[in-house]
């Protein structure tokens, strides 16, 4: 997509047959898809939920299932598949959906005052550029007390414990640059989002997707390489999450044939090297530590991303600049 700098959601090479400028050899799909998204670079590290990279697994209709399928699925999934507990379980509609809103009522088990109508800031996605968009319904699980204040039956629900695990956009319509609906899709499609990392930290039963298989063993290599210790003081916490986290997208960007530079997506892999960095000496490590954490990345998604893998000296080289 020549609009995009990085793919920021899962859908964003199924853009063409959602629009119906091309046709798919199928009409449905399903992904693990690397993403990558900047707008919280500043967020990332302070927070316990963002990260840069991160894998989104997802499923999309290419004009095929619509909500009355994929409402009842994504209940099927979330509950016998993944074994949650359906009392934890909440369901967003956007305001005016309706159908979405009666359709988690009548095909699903979720409790009828976990249906929770928002407004279009949570509930109508788009890529925040022009492209294909439309309301959605967001899966949300609740941790439990010990990760935030109980919701009340009215206010907002608490972030950190009432977690996003899956968002299910009914793609319907067209925007332009500023956000404005000028059409309608040529036919209603599906794409659905769930972060691996999220989900990964509700199954193995951790608090957050930094003590997951996944990236766990970055943040022990990151704990070793300066010495610090992660879950006894906020400051240097935020410095070792974000080197647990910026080593992945160092190494995807790579594999992918991202290089330094000043601008585009050379820059951001940049900044990135730059912040992971600055975040080794405010722990007091001066030497350059990051080809040991992008190592640890290699040794993670080797075998899985083959590309990782073969270009792993080339990761090792630019990362020590
Ligand atoms: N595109 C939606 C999202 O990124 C669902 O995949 O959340």
């Amino acid at each position: 997509d020549p609009t995009l700098l990085l793919t920021i959601a899962g859908m964003v090479q199924f853009n063409q047959y959602f629009l119906g400028q091309n046709v798919s050899v199928t009409t449905r799909a399903t992904t693990v898809q690397q993403c990558f998204r900047t707008v919280d670079l500043d967020e990332v590290g302070r927070t316990t939920r963002h990260l840069t990279f991160f894998e989104m697994l997802g499923n999309f209709s290419f004009g095929d299932y619509f909500k009355a399928e994929v409402i009842p699925w994504a209940w099927e999934l979330v509950t016998t598949g993944l074994g949650l507990e359906p009392d934890r379980l909440f369901a967003t509609v956007f305001l005016t959906d309706d159908d979405a809103a009666r359709m988690w009522a009548d095909s699903t088990g979720v409790a009828k005052d976990h249906i929770l109508r928002r407004d279009g800031k949570d509930n109508f996605w788009s890529m925040g550029v022009a492209g294909p968009c439309g309301p959605c319904s967001e899966l949300l699980y609740d941790r439990g007390e010990a990760f935030g204040a109980t919701w009340d039956g009215a206010g907002k629900l608490d972030d950190e414990r009432y977690l996003e695990i899956w968002n299910l956009v009914f793609m319907q319509h067209t925007q332009d640059d500023e956000g404005n609906i000028v059409g309608d899709l040529p036919r209603p499609s599906v794409d659905t989002g769930a972060g691996l990392e999220r989900i990964a930290a509700i199954l193995q039963g951790v608090r957050t997707a930094f003590e997951t298989d996944t990236l766990a063993p970055v943040l022990k290599a990151a704990e070793a390489v300066t010495g610090a210790s992660y879950g006894h003081d906020a400051t240097s916490d935020m410095s070792l999450r974000v080197l647990a986290d910026h080593p992945r997208s160092m190494a995807t960007l790579i594999a992918d044939g991202v290089i330094p530079s000043n601008e585009g997506r050379g820059y951001v892999l940049r900044r990135l090297i730059r912040r992971a960095v600055r975040h080794a000496r405010l722990l007091g490590v001066d030497r350059a530590l990051l080809t040991d954490l992008t190592g640890v990345v290699v040794d993670l998604f080797g075998p899985v991303y083959p590309e990782v893998a073969r270009n792993a000296e080339l990761i090792t080289r630019i990362v020590a600049g």
